[in-house]
C-alpha cells in the first residue's frame, strides 16, 4: 500500500542527510549564527556533543512569533524564489536544518530581537511547546540535548566522545578560518578550549592551527578577471605526510573539491614529494552565478560552471605565492616535518589551574604529542631564522674557478657561505626544460644537422602521436621528415643532444609523454619534461671543467635553478655553519 509519510517521519529521513553526528549539528547552528550577523559565537559541548550542544550568538535573533515556524521544514528567511539560489550570500537557504535537528533531539531555543522581549520555545519528540517569555540579550541560543535519542541505530554509529569532540573542533576551525573577524569560543566539559577574538587571517591561522605556524605562511593574493583568490599557504615546514590541513573556501563557504586541492598540490609539485601535503587556507571569490551550491544537503560539494578554469587560476596563484621558496637553495638537511601534531587549538587553563593534565583535553589519540611537538617548534624557529640570514639566490652563485666532478655524478664547488653540491643530471634537465618551454614560445632551440640522415620506423599508434607532437619537436631542434609507411627521416637533432642516441630519445619521449601527461598541467610541459629528462646528461657521464662551468652558468640563468621539473633538488648547500656543527666546532 502506498501512503504519504507523516511529517515527523519525513523530517527524520531528511535529518539523515543533514545531521550525521554532533559536529553536523554544530555546523548547522554555527552557520545560522553567522547568517544572523553575529560577531560573537559561543559553542558549549558536553561529552563530545552526545550529551549537550549549545550554540549562542549575538546576531539578529528571531521574533517570538516566528520561533515555531523556524523549526518547520522548508521555512527560511534567506531565499524566496528559486533564482535566489544563484545569488546567495548566506550559508543556509534550504530551510531544513532546524527542523531536521529538532526531529532527532530535544531542543530549547531562546531568542531576542531588538525592541522586543526575549522568548523561549521547547521542542520534544518533534512537538513544539508554547512560546514563553524569557530573559535574554539580543541574539539566539539553541541547546540540543540527547541527540538521536529516538533513532538508536544512528546513536550507535557515533564514536567515543573524544572522537566526536575532535570532529567538532575541526568544524569550528573551518568557520574560524573563514571568518577571522568573528569571535569564537568553544567550551567542552567545562573547559575553555578555543577563545578567538577578531583578528586578521594570518593571526587566526596561527591561533587555530598551531603557534609554530607563525612566520611559516606565504600570502596569496591573486586577481584574474572576475576571480579573486586570497589566503595563506604553508611553506615546506608545514608539510605533513597525511592530508587534513587543506582548506578551500568558496565565497566564504568551506568546500571539498579534489580537483581544486590538486591545483594547489600541482603548483607545489616541484618541491613536494609524493605523499606530502602542504597547509593552505584559500578563499576563492567567484561571481555567484558561476557555481551551484544546491547539489548536496550539506553544501560542502558544489558544482562549478567551469572547474578547470578555476583550477588554472588557483594553480597560477599558488605558483606565484610560493615562488620565494623556489628561490632558496635547499639545505643539506632538508627540513622534514612529518610529525603528526594535530593538537592544535590553544588550551586556556581555567583560573587557578597551573599544571593542566594535557591528556584530558588532548585531541590526539596518541599521548606523546608533546614530545613530538617540541622539536617541531624548534625546527620551525631555526628554519625561519635561517631563511632570514640566507644569502640571496644570486650570491649563491658558484665560484667557477674551483669546480670538481665527483663520481661522474655530482658537481662540487665553493660559495661564499660554504659549498654547493649539484646533481649534474637534474641540473641539465632543468636547463633543457626551460629552454624547451621557451622554444614553444617562439624561441626555437638550436639544431645540428646530421651528416647522414637516419631512418626511423614506428608502430601506427606511435606514429600518430609523433605527428601530433611534430611541430613541438621541431621547435626543440629536431628536423623530422615523413617518409611514408610510418617512417621518418631524422635530418637534424637539438644541438644540445649527443649524437647516436637520437632514436632512443625520440622513442622514449613518445612513451613517456603519454605517461607524464597526467602529471603536468599542459601538453607542452609534459613534452618538455619528457624531453629534458631523456636528453640531459646522465649520472656516469664524465664532464670536463669547461662543460661543468657552462652547465652551472646556464643553470643559474634558469627561473628555478634549485628544483628540477620533477621536484627533486638540483643544488644542495652545505653551509659553513653546518660543517662547523658537524665537526663539533660549535
Ligand atoms: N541563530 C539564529 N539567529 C537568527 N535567526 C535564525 C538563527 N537560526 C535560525 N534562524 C532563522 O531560522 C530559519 C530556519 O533555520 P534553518 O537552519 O532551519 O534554515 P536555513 O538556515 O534558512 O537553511 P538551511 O537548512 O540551509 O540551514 C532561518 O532561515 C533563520 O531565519
Ligand atoms: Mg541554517
Amino acid at each position: 500500500m502506498i501512503k504519504q509519510l507523516s511529517k515527523d517521519l519525513r523530517n527524520k529521513i531528511s535529518a539523515g542527510e543533514v545531521v550525521e553526528r554532533p559536529s553536523s549539528v554544530v555546523k548547522e547552528l554555527v552557520e545560522n549564527s553567522l547568517d544572523s550577523g553575529a560577531d560573537e559565537i559561543k559553542v558549549i559541548v558536553e561529552k563530545g556533543g552526545k550529551q549537550l550542544i549549545q550554540v549562542s550568538d549575538n546576531g539578529s535573533g528571531i521574533s517570538s512569533k516566528e520561533l515555531p515556524i523556524a523549526f518547520e521544514r522548508f521555512s527560511t528567511s534567506k531565499i524566496s524564489v528559486f533564482e535566489d539560489i544563484f545569488k546567495i550570500n548566506s550559508l543556509g537557504f534550504r530551510g531544513e536544518a532546524l527542523a531536521s535537528i529538532a526531529s532527532v533531539s530535544e531542543v530549547k531555543i531562546i531568542s531576542k530581537i531588538k525592541n522586543e522581549d526575549g522568548a523561549e520555545l521547547l521542542i520534544k519528540n518533534g512537538v513544539a511547546g508554547n512560546v514563553v517569555p524569557a530573559a535574554a540579550l539580543k541574539g539566539t541560543s539553541i541547546t540540543i540535548q540527547n541527540l538521536f535519542y529516538n533513532t538508536p541505530a544512528r546513536r550507535k554509529f557515533l564514536k567515543s566522545p573524544r572522537v566526536e569532540f575532535r570532529k567538532i573542533v575541526e568544524m569550528i576551525r573551518r568557520y574560524a578560518l573563514s571568518n577571522p573577524s568573528i569571535s569564537f569560543k568553544l567550551i567542552s566539559d567545562g573547559r575553555d578550549i578555543v577563545k578567538l577574538n577578531n583578528e586578521d587571517l594570518e593571526d587566526r591561522i596561527v591561533h587555530v592551527m598551531d603557534p609554530a605556524y607563525r612566520d611559516q605562511l606565504l600570502q596569496l593574493n591573486f586577481i584574474k578577471g572576475d576571480y579573486a583568490i586570497a589566503g595563506f599557504l604553508g611553506n615546506l615546514n608545514l608539510v605533513r605526510t597525511r592530508p587534513g590541513e587543506q582548506y578551500i573556501f568558496l565565497n566564504g563557504r568551506f568546500i571539498k573539491n579534489r580537483l581544486l586541492n590538486s591545483a594547489v598540490y600541482n603548483a607545489y609539485k616541484s618541491i613536494l614529494n609524493r605523499g606530502e601535503f602542504p597547509f593552505f587556507a584559500i578563499n576563492i571569490v567567484l561571481p555567484h552565478n558561476e557555481v551551484d551550491i544546491n547539489v548536496h544537503p550539506m553544501k560542502t560539494e558544489v558544482r562549478f560552471k567551469d572547474e578547470w578554469r578555476i583550477y588554472h587560476v588557483i594553480k597560477s596563484a599558488v605558483e606565484e605565492a610560493i615562488s620565494p621558496i623556489l628561490k632558496t637553495i635547499p639545505d643539506f638537511e632538508k627540513p622534514s616535518f612529518d610529525n603528526q601534531f594535530d593538537f592544535p587549538i590553544t588550551f586556556i587553563p581555567k583560573e587557578g589551574e597551573v599544571n593542566p593534565n594535557q591528556e584530558n583535553f588532548n585531541l590526539n589519540t596518541s599521548s606523546n604529542v608533546d614530545i613530538k611537538f617540541k622539536p617541531t617548534i624548534d625546527r620551525a624557529k631555526s628554519y625561519a631564522s635561517q631563511l632570514a640570514s640566507r644569502p640571496e639566490p644570486n650570491s649563491g652563485k658558484v665560484d667557477l674557478e674551483n669546480i670538481w666532478q665527483v663520481h661522474s655524478k655530482y658537481i662540487v664547488s665553493p660559495i661564499a657561505s660554504g659549498l654547493v653540491i649539484i646533481d649534474q643530471h637534474v641540473a641539465h634537465e632543468r636547463v633543457l626544460f626551460e629552454e624547451a618551454m621557451a622554444a614553444f614560445d617562439n624561441n626555437p632551440m638550436a639544431a645540428q644537422t646530421l651528416l647522414f640522415p637516419e631512418e626511423m620506423d614506428f608502430s601506427p599508434d606511435q606514429f600518430s602521436i609523433l605527428l601530433d607532437v611534430l611541430p613541438y619537436l621541431e621547435k626543440m631542434g629536431f628536423r623530422l621528415k615523413e617518409f611514408g609507411n610510418n617512417t621518418i627521416m631524422i635530418e637534424a637533432i637539438p644541438s644540445e643532444m649527443s649524437w647516436g642516441n637520437e632514436k632512443n630519445i625520440i622513442k622514449e619521449m613518445l612513451d613517456n609523454f603519454l605517461e607524464s601527461q597526467k602529471q603536468y598541467s599542459s601538453f607542452q610541459e609534459a613534452l618538455a619534461a619528457s624531453f629534458s629528462c631523456k636528453a640531459a646528461v646522465k649520472a656516469g657521464d664524465v664532464l670536463n671543467i669547461q662543460e661543468m662551468k657552462e652547465l652551472v652558468n646556464r643553470l643559474f640563468g634558469t627561473k628555478h635553478p634549485y628544483y628540477c621539473p620533477h621536484g627533486r633538488p638540483i643544488i644542495i648547500q652545505l653551509s659553513l655553519e653546518e660543517l662547523d656543527r658537524r665537526f663539533e666546532r660549535i
